[in-house]
C-alpha cells in the first residue's frame, strides 16, 4: 500500500494508472476509520482496479463552533485497517498542501445545501463539495464511493458532478449498522455509555417510520409527530428536525401522495454528539 501525501505525486500516480488502463476508484474519508468506512472500500473494489482512499479532516466544512480540533484522528489505527482491507493508495495530505494559500475558489450547489442539514450548519456543504472537487482533481478516480449514511452529502455530490460534468461515476453504498441499529458514525466515539444506548431510538424511529408509511399512513406530518414521541419517550435526545424529501429531488414533502419511495431523514443531539441518520421509507411495500 502505498501512502502519498503530496498533489503532485498523487497526481502523477493516478495519470500512470490511467495510462496502464486501469480504472482507479476512490473512497473520500476523515479518517477514523470503522467498517462503514471498508464497506465504501469494499464497494469501491467491485468497480475499480485500483482502490484508493483518502484520509483529511477537511477544515472547510466545519463552522468555527463546530468539533474541527476534537474530531478523532488515528492514522497508524487507519493505516493498518486500509492495508487489511486491500487498500491500494492512501492519499493523506496536510492542511499546507490541500490550502497553501487562502483559497478563494468554492464549488456551491445551491437550494439543497439551505435545507435540513444546511440550516443547522449553513457553510457545511460549500465546503464538502469543495474539497471532493479538489479530491477529484487530484485523485482523479474514474469512479468514487460515498455512503447513503450522508444521504444530502451523496445528492450534493451527485448533483455536483451532474451540473459540472466531472467524468466521475458516483456510487453509493447502504448504511452499516451495528447489531442493535446504530448506524456507524466516527463521532459514535463520542457517546457516554448511557447516550450510545438511547441513540439506538433513532434506528427505531425510521423504522416506525417505515410501518405507518407501510401501512399507508400518507400523512407525513403525523409519522413526525409519532417519531417525535418515540424519542421523547425513550431518550433525552434533542432533535433538530426529521424530514422527508423525494429521493430524486431532495424537495421536502408532506404528504406521500404518487411517491413510491420516500427519504426521512433526521438529525439529533445526544449531548454534545450530534448523530445524522436516514431510511428510504418503500411506500408501498410488497
Ligand atoms: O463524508 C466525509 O467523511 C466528508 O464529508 C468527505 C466526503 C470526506 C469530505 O471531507
Amino acid at each position: 500500500m502505498k501512502i502519498v501525501k503530496d498533489v503532485a505525486e498523487m497526481q502523477r500516480t493516478a495519470d500512470e494508472i490511467r495510462r496502464s488502463g486501469k480504472r482507479l476508484g476512490l473512497v473520500p474519508t476523515m479518517g477514523y476509520l470503522h467498517e462503514g468506512h471498508m464497506s465504501l472500500v469494499d464497494e469501491a473494489r467491485k468497480n475499480a482496479d485500483v482502490v484508493a482512499i483518502s484520509i483529511y479532516v477537511n477544515p472547510t466544512q466545519f463552522a468555527p463552533n463546530e468539533d474541527l480540533s476534537s474530531y478523532p484522528r488515528d492514522f497508524a489505527r487507519d493505516e493498518k485497517l486500509a492495508e487489511t482491507r486491500g487498500v491500494d493508495i492512501i492519499f493523506a495530505p496536510s492542511d499546507s498542501v490541500m490550502y497553501p494559500h487562502k483559497q478563494l475558489a468554492f464549488v456551491e450547489i445551491e437550494e439543497v445545501s439551505r435545507v435540513l442539514e444546511g440550516e443547522f450548519r449553513p457553510t457545511h456543504f460549500k465546503g464538502v463539495a469543495s474539497v471532493v472537487a479538489k479530491l477529484f482533481n487530484i485523485v482523479k478516480p474514474h469512479m468514487a464511493v460515498f455512503g447513503q449514511k450522508d444521504a444530502q452529502q451523496a445528492f450534493i455530490i451527485r448533483k455536483m458532478v451532474s451540473d459540472l460534468n466531472f467524468d466521475v461515476n458516483i456510487v453509493l453504498a447502504p448504511i452499516v449498522r451495528e447489531e442493535d441499529g446504530l448506524a456507524l458514525s466516527s463521532r459514535n466515539i463520542y457517546l457516554s455509555e448511557d447516550e450510545r444506548k438511547k441513540a439506538t431510538v433513532l434506528y427505531r424511529s425510521l423504522k416506525l417510520a417505515q410501518k405507518a408509511v407501510g401501512d399507508n399512513e400518507r400523512n407525513l406530518a403525523r409519522v413526525r409527530s409519532e417519531m417525535l414521541e418515540l424519542i421523547a419517550s425513550q431518550s433525552t435526545g434533542k432533535v433538530d428536525y426529521i424530514d422527508f424529501v423525494d429521493p430524486d429531488t431532495f424537495s421536502k414533502v408532506e404528504d406521500v401522495g404518487s411517491l413510491e419511495r420516500v427519504l426521512a431523514l433526521l438529525a439529533v443531539r445526544f449531548g454534545r454528539t450530534r448523530l445524522i441518520d436516514n431510511m428510504i421509507l418503500e411506500t408501498r411495500p410488497k
